[in-house]
């Protein structure tokens, strides 16, 4: 895994930006995963700035995202559908058909999430995924204890975040919400992983991904056994290295 220190958290946003773009432009039709939260948004802006400088052809790439909140509608504005579609989707005028989303509702989950991983492979596998980090080191909805062999599924929201749904969407307690998310062994297929972290709070985060032994109490850590991943970190998230 290779770090690289930032002086601010714009230069995480501009560096990451510029990976993405990197990806598309040695390969057009790249299928590119994206992640939601505080931090990537800033990563986005940074991708649309870039784009309407250098015009990149778009047309061909396949932006997904690689999870979703279970049990909501997809047009609330917490929903990763809702972010991705107002922070990157229709900002550079990607066409329905390449952007892809697991859903927030379904009859049959483990079915929509079998298509939706069979979709990516049959548009090539995933070349390129940008990762946020959660303070507890997990990735997409890949909580700590997560087998690193594990598939596309609904897991677990961490308290908080779930709490917050809840708050924001009216969601009684009795109604279940769940993180629909590749699973850790989707997200190790991709030929190139970028995480970016930002600020002080993910420090502890970035110390256990970067330095235990990969473990599965670390999703996170999984990383280190990947052959191409660059790890985008300001000077607070890297404090503690
Ligand atoms: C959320 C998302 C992840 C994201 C992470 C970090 O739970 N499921 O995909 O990377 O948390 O979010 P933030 O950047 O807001 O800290």
């Amino acid at each position: 895994m290779k770090i690289q220190v930032l002086n601010t958290p714009e230069e995480v946003d501009r560096r990451s930006a510029e990976a993405i773009l990197r990806q598309i432009e040695s390969r057009p039709c790249s299928v590119v995963g994206l992640s939601t939260g505080r931090t990537t948004c800033g990563v986005h802006k940074a991708l649309v700035e870039l784009c309407r400088e250098k015009r990149p052809d778009l047309s061909k790439v396949t932006f997904f995202g690689i999870d979703e909140i279970a049990g909501v509608p997809r047009e609330y504005s917490g929903a990763c559908y809702t972010m991705l579609k107002t922070q990157v989707i229709d900002p550079l005028g990607i066409k329905d058909d390449n952007f892809l989303m697991l859903p927030t509702y379904s009859a049959d989950f483990p079915a929509d999430c079998a298509r939706f991983t069979e979709e990516l492979s049959r548009r090539g596998g995933i070349d390129f995924i940008l990762l946020g980090l959660g303070e507890n080191a997990h990735l997409g909805f890949n909580q700590p204890g997560t087998p690193f062999d594990s598939g596309c599924r609904v897991a677990e929201m961490t308290p908080e975040l779930e709490q917050r749904v809840r708050r924001e969407t009216a969601t009684p307690d009795e109604t279940r919400l769940g993180g629909v998310t590749l699973g850790l062994a989707d997200i190790f297929s991709a030929g190139k992983l970028v995480l970016a972290a930002k600020g002080c709070d993910k420090a502890p985060a970035v110390k256990a991904m970067a330095e235990v032994k990969p473990s599965e109490k670390i999703p996170a850590s999984v990383l280190q056994l990947h052959s191409d991943v660059t790890i985008l970190i300001d000077r607070e998230a890297a404090s503690l290295l």
